[in-house]
């Protein structure tokens, strides 16, 4: 366990790579499952959670090897998963409690296996996180559901899934991919209306189609899927981190300075983009260095990818309102970043949140430096303050971590941040990352 020290006050300067985004990567390690040949994930970010679903498909009996060492002790951002020896669909509780998105394996064990035990994921910080969308979902594709013992057991009928015309009450991420990649070997079409649309969804897609899968509408909310016989292994780069990205930029806003975010999915990011430049962020997009082509590959990336200049004066931020919602609206992963950003901008800003129900555990830590945010059922009112104080706080989720270290940078002397395994299962080396860019932050391990 690891604690981050924190002295606030230094302003950012440099340059920093967006790493491959973890809600693209962790549902491109499942759909290796849904082929014998072998799946390469390249742009794969260095990230706790993609290690836990590694584990979880060599548990299966495949095999996936994750960041291959080559000569000279170089390591590469790659996945390179064989799932032609899986022997055991399930999904055990140790693995899935700590990584609920160990759930997207149903939906390809089910349709390239025909059975899966999942252990339900529990809750999180963030709220109670329930699959019942997934399992209808897959149940009108004809898959049968128990409960037992705390795990999801499902069988698909001896014919296999089948296509159907389905319809998400409420948009759920997972839930289009795991439904998704069930669709693309199912008996038929599929038909999913109000699918999600957030550019990770995309990104599985892609893969799915260089893999052999038949799938339309890309990008938008009704996907149509034609089963086929057998999908076959690609490369796929992963998608840079979009919220990674918004993160970096929201430390510059925070912190103040100029720095150079390289490879950004800037395409991805409007919403995001506009509101960091309503805050008062000066941001320019870039697409003159080879680097903004998603880290200087030389073949096109599928998406628009480039560089952020953005310069921000210290303590130059602007009150604004945000409200999350699905893609394209403002990303629920961003909210506690830009909560931060709001603690000492001039004015009152309004932030609501719309997709889960408890995500402002990071309101109460905010408050032990000094800001003033005051919580009206799903919205919280944030009055800027002059200036945060140091202090010690503790880190409830991925997101929330880093809200702390964006406002104890910003904060006037030391801050203690607890718990920040939630940090390292979602960033990759955010911390670092920012050290680069001149931020005084020491990571001491906790007795
Ligand atoms: C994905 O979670 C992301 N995780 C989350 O990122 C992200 O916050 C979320 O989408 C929303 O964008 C991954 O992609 C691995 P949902 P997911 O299903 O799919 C309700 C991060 O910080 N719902 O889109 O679990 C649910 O309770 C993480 O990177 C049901 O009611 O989220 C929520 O209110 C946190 N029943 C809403 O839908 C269901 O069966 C949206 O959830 C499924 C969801």
């Amino acid at each position: 366990m690891d604690k981050l020290i924190v002295e606030g006050g230094q302003s950012l300067a440099g340059v920093v790579r967006v790493s491959g985004a973890k809600n693209a990567v962790l549902p491109l390690m499942a759909a290796s499952i849904l082929t014998d040949d072998i799946l390469v994930l390249t742009n794969v970010p260095n990230l706790g959670d993609v290690r836990t679903m590694g584990r979880l498909l060599r548990h299966m009996g495949g095999q996936a090897a994750l960041y291959p060492q080559i000569g000279g002790g170089e390591v590469k951002e790659e996945a390179v998963i064989s799932m032609g020896s899986l022997s055991k669909p399930e999904a055990p509780h140790e693995l899935v409690k700590t990584m609920r998105a160990s759930a997207l394996v149903l939906g390809p064990l089910l349709a390239r296996h025909g059975r899966a035990k999942v252990s339900l994921p529990g809750g999180c910080a963030i709220g109670v996180r329930p699959m019942d969308l997934h399992l209808k979902a897959l149940s009108q594709m004809g898959a049968e559901f128990d409960l037992s013992g705390g795990d999801i057991v499902g069988r698909a009928p001896d014919g296999g899934l089948q296509g159907a015309n389905l319809r998400f009450e409420t948009v759920t991420v997972t839930g289009t991919e795991n439904v998704m990649m069930a669709a693309v070997v199912a008996k038929g079409r599929t038909v999913i209306a109000n699918a999600a649309r957030e550019p990770e969804v995309t990104d599985t897609a892609r893969a799915l189609i260089a893999m052999g899968a038949n799938i339309e509408g890309l990008d938008t909310d009704t996907l149509v899927i034609d089963g086929v016989e057998s999908l076959n292994g690609a490369v796929h780069r992963v998608i840079a981190d979009r919220i990674e990205a918004g993160t970096l930029l929201a430390a510059v806003a925070l912190a103040g300075g100029r720095c150079r975010v390289i490879g950004a999915p800037v395409g991805e990011m409007a919403t995001v983009l506009d509101k960091l430049s309503e805050a008062g962020a000066k941001i320019e997009i870039s697409r003159d260095s080879a680097a903004g082509t998603g880290g200087g590959e030389v073949t096109r990336c599928p998406y628009d990818a480039a560089d952020l200049v953005v310069e921000v004066e210290p303590g130059g931020l602007t009150a604004t309102g945000i409200t999350t919602g699905p893609h394209p609206g403002f990303p629920t992963d961003m909210q506690a970043q830009f909560m931060a950003m709001m603690t000492t901008a001039r004015g009152t800003s309004i932030i609501t949140e719309t997709i889960f129900e408890n995500r402002f555990m990071h309101v109460a830590e905010l408050r032990r430096l000094g800001a003033d945010i005051t919580l009206e059922g799903r919205s919280a009112v944030i009055k800027g303050v002059s200036g945060l104080s140091g202090a010690p706080m503790t880190a409830s989720d991925l997101r929330a971590s880093a809200s702390l270290i964006l406002a104890a940078m910003a904060a006037k002397g030391v801050s203690e941040i607890f718990r920040v395994y939630h940090l390292d299962r979602g960033y990759d080396g955010l911390d670092a990352k920012l050290i680069n860019l001149g931020a005084n932050i020491k990571r001491v391990p906790v007795k």
